[in-house]
This record gives C-alpha cells, structure tokens and sequence, in this order.
C-alpha cells in the first residue's frame, strides 16, 4: 500500500537494525503497552520481528502488522499495527510508532489515513484509538485523523487510557 509520501508493508527480518532505532528507542518503548519488553539490540528485534512475521498469516483481516517506510530515500521510519484490544477481542485498535528523529512531520497521520481506508473495505464498521492521557502526541494523531473522542477506561490493559473511535466517512 503506498501514500504520497509512504510504502506500508510487511515487516522482513531484514529490517531488524532499522527497526531497532524505532521500537528500542526510549520515547518510543515508554508509550507501548505494559507487556512489551524492552528490545535493546538487533537480535532482539530480529526475535520480534521473527514472531511478527510467523503471527501474520494467523491474525484475521484487518488486523496485522506493517513496517512503514519512506518512498523518497527507502528508509524504514516506524511501523503500524491494527490489532484485538484485550481482554474481550472485540473491537480494532490502531497503534503507531515512528523514529523519534522523523516525528513532526504527518507520516504516523498519513500512513494511518491508508491502513484504515483499507481496514474498513475489510468489513469492519469502526477502528479505535487508546493513548494514556499524557500521551500528547498520540492523541494529536487521533484527533488528526478526525477520530471522535470516546471517553476514559479502564478496561484494556488495566491503564487509564483515552479512547478514540473512527467510523467509515
Ligand atoms: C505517536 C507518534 C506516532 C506521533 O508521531 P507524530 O510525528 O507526532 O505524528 P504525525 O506523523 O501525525 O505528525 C504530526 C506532526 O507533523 C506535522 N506535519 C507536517 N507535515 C504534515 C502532514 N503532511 N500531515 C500531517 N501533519 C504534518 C503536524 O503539524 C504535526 O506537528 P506537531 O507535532 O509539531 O504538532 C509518535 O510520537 C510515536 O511514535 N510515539 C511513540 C509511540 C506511541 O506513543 N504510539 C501511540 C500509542 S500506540
């Protein structure tokens, strides 16, 4: 799938160095969820990506996982992800992570604009967003991509969290 700017596709264990400098960096791995460990060098990744990448074929439309990379010079600059919220696995989230050093520049917004265009020809009727309330830039993405404010849970992974909804159009 690929945006102005953007190619989102499948992850390859061959992006384990690249994808390092996202998912290991720590203004990126403070945001995760409480059970991401912390991945600190290239065979780390490499085991994550390696587990992304077998979990694939299993997961069920939209859900999945992609690498999102920089048409312009190749570069892999952060990754997406559409997944089950725990604990109920009923409704769609959508998550991002970006290289701290290309944040500020609309491709989390961009590239999300794409993946969920996509997930609702999958069927699917609305997509959320969960940050924690002092995740700001999370939910400048989530208001920029016109999701409505939902309101304040506790339901998933046992964190208050802001949740967000988009429906098609
Ligand atoms: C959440 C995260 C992906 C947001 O990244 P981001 O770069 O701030 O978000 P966007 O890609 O939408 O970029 C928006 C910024 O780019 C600017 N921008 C520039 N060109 C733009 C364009 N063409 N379109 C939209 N915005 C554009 C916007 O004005 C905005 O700038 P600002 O931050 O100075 O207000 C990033 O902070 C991150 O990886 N955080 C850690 C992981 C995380 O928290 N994930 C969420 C929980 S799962």
């Amino acid at each position: 799938m690929s945006t102005d700017r953007l190619l989102i596709r499948e992850w390859e264990l061959g992006d384990a160095e690249e994808a390092l400098q996202v998912y290991g960096a720590d203004e990126v791995a403070h945001w995760l969820t409480p059970e991401w460990r912390p991945v600190n060098d290239t065979d780390a990744m490499r085991s994550v990506l390696h587990a992304w990448i077998e979990s694939g074929p299993n997961l069920m439309p939209p859900a999945g996982r992609w690498a999102i990379t920089r048409r312009e010079d190749g570069q892999l600059v952060g990754g997406l992800s559409v997944k089950l919220l725990p604990p109920f696995e009923e409704d769609f989230e959508l998550t991002w992570a970006l290289r701290p050093d290309v944040w500020g520049q609309g491709y989390a917004t961009e590239a999300s604009r794409a993946i969920t265009g996509w997930a609702f020809k999958q069927g699917i009727e609305e997509i959320f967003a969960v940050a924690r309330p002092d995740n700001e830039r999370a939910i400048a993405v989530a208001r920029r991509l016109g999701m409505e404010w939902v309101g304040e849970t506790e339901k998933y992974y046992d964190m208050t969290l802001q949740v967000f909804r988009l429906r098609p159009g």
